[in-house]
């Protein structure tokens, strides 16, 4: 099992040395860092996922940001320690997140990744949305969690320093959950049948 939990302060040490392990240095000159400045994080969906003796495995970390008038939150970064990459935490991290921003009442996601990737997890090309340069517009990528919440949606991306990070009548965020490991769940949803 692991646990997914909210980032607190005591975690960010961690959570920094993670993310400076698992990309390229210079990371936070990136163009989207710019939209982070400053801006405080979506508490509630920064989350982290330790395994049963506590090692912090990965880490996915969310902040508001604007296009126009229109609120949209900003996912990243999130990272998977390399001694368990490719074994499904990031998908876990990634629909744990997810599920709580839509209980949460959010209403579009924002990225800037690999489509290959998120395309599993329902994110689409935004033709129409623009990061600060510079940025391969292939890489800008959206995701809806209220049926048409990109339509109409357009133009430049912006900070959000003031933002409420939870929208209006939100629900309370989630606390901890325990989560059974993608390899354990795999195991679970083997028909019994199928050794007959
Ligand atoms: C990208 C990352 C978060 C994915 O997490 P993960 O736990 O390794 O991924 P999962 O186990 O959930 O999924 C594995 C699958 O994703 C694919 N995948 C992983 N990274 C990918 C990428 N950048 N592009 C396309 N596919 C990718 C794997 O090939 C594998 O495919 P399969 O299911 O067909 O075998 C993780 O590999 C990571 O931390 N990488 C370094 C940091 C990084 O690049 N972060 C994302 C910034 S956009």
């Amino acid at each position: 099992m692991f646990e997914i939990c909210p980032e607190t302060p005591a975690d960010e040490p961690e959570v920094e040395a993670l993310y400076d392990l698992c990309f390229a240095p210079g990371r936070t000159a990136l163009s989207s860092y710019r939209l982070r400045d400053g801006v405080p994080r979506v508490a509630d969906l920064c989350l982290v996922l330790r395994d049963p003796h506590g090692q912090l495995m990965a880490a996915i970390r969310y902040w508001p940001a604007r296009i126009g008038a229109r609120r949209v939150l900003l996912l990243g970064p999130i990272a998977v320690h390399p001694t368990a990459q490719g074994e499904g935490l990031g998908g876990l991290l990634m629909r744990d997140s997810l599920s709580r921003a839509r209980r949460m009442r959010f209403s579009r996601v924002l990225l800037v990744g690999d489509a290959p990737y998120y395309s599993r997890f329902g994110f689409r090309r935004l033709d129409d949305v623009v990061m600060p340069p510079p940025t391969n517009p292939d890489r800008v990528l959206g995701l809806e969690l209220r049926p048409g919440a990109w339509v109409g949606v357009a133009g430049l991306v912006t900070r959000a320093p003031g933002a409420v990070t939870r929208p209006p009548n939100a629900p309370q965020g989630q606390p901890c959950a325990m989560v059974a490991s993608p390899k354990e769940a795999v195991h679970d949803t083997i028909d019994p049948a199928a050794d007959r």
